[in-house]
């Protein structure tokens, strides 16, 4: 695992039994945003059919918001994440919220090399990652993304908000911790999601955050 990627991990192990808590600190984006991204999220989500059989994958999923958030509509949920006490918050949610019986696997992995068969996934979810990394990376977490999402599969995804003023507080916070926030315009990411194999379903402002619904199209 490169250097980045390992203090990405040492920064989320060290912050994971926090991480629920937002707005505590100071330059920590507030706790109405990150509400306001999770409501976008469902509407987002109800876009898409969910069945009781619907495979579902959350890429960095930290504490477990989002795969929990989709669970609450039906299917069977997977997480992966680098950081292992992020992991260690999401199980003990699954125990809360009594969902042992649709968690089928939580499992400390890297988004470019997915412990995951090909053509195996309905719905791939990556929220508040992509940011951390450039976007020749990106490409390649959306290679892999492909990989395992079944062709006409769904992908939630969300990029920096560069029209947000918060976003760029947040981007300081992170650089002083020593990780980059990358921001592009919508534009820009827009041209960039063209060449991927998706196509561009929705996108929604949420926050900080400009949120994608893609489809695969392309494998
Ligand atoms: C801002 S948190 C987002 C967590 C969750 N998706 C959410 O929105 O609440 C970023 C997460 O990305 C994870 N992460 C960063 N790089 C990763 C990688 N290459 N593979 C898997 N997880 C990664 C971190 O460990 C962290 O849990």
């Amino acid at each position: 695992m490169s250097n980045y990627k390992s203090k990405l991990e040492e920064w989320y192990d060290s912050t994971a039994e926090r991480y629920d808590s937002w707005g505590s600190r100071e330059g920590e984006y507030s706790s109405q945003t990150k509400s306001l991204e999770i409501a976008k999220f469902n509407e987002i989500l109800s876009l898409i059919k969910i069945k009781e059989n619907t495979k579902i994958l959350d890429v960095a999923t930290g504490t477990g918001i989002y795969l929990i958030e989709a669970l609450k509509k039906g299917g069977v949920g997977y997480g992966v994440d680098i950081s292992k006490s992020m992991l260690e918050q999401v199980k003990k949610k699954i125990i809360k919220f009594k969902l042992k019986s649709k968690v089928i696997k939580i499992i400390k992995g890297d988004a470019e090399k997915l412990p995951f068969h090909s053509d195996f996934f309905d719905i791939v979810i990556c929220i508040g990652m992509f940011e951390y990394y450039p976007l020749v990376k990106v490409k390649a977490f959306l290679e892999e993304i492909k990989r395992v999402l079944k062709k006409e599969g769904n992908l939630i995804v969300d990029f920096p908000n560069n029209n947000n003023k918060e976003v760029y507080e947040f981007q300081k916070k992170e650089r002083s911790a020593g990780h980059e926030i990358h921001i592009y315009e919508k534009g820009k990411i827009n041209e960039f999601l063209k060449h991927t194999g998706f196509r561009i379903i929705k996108s929604n402002c949420a926050g900080i955050e400009i949120q994608f619904l893609l489809k695969l199209v392309k494998k």
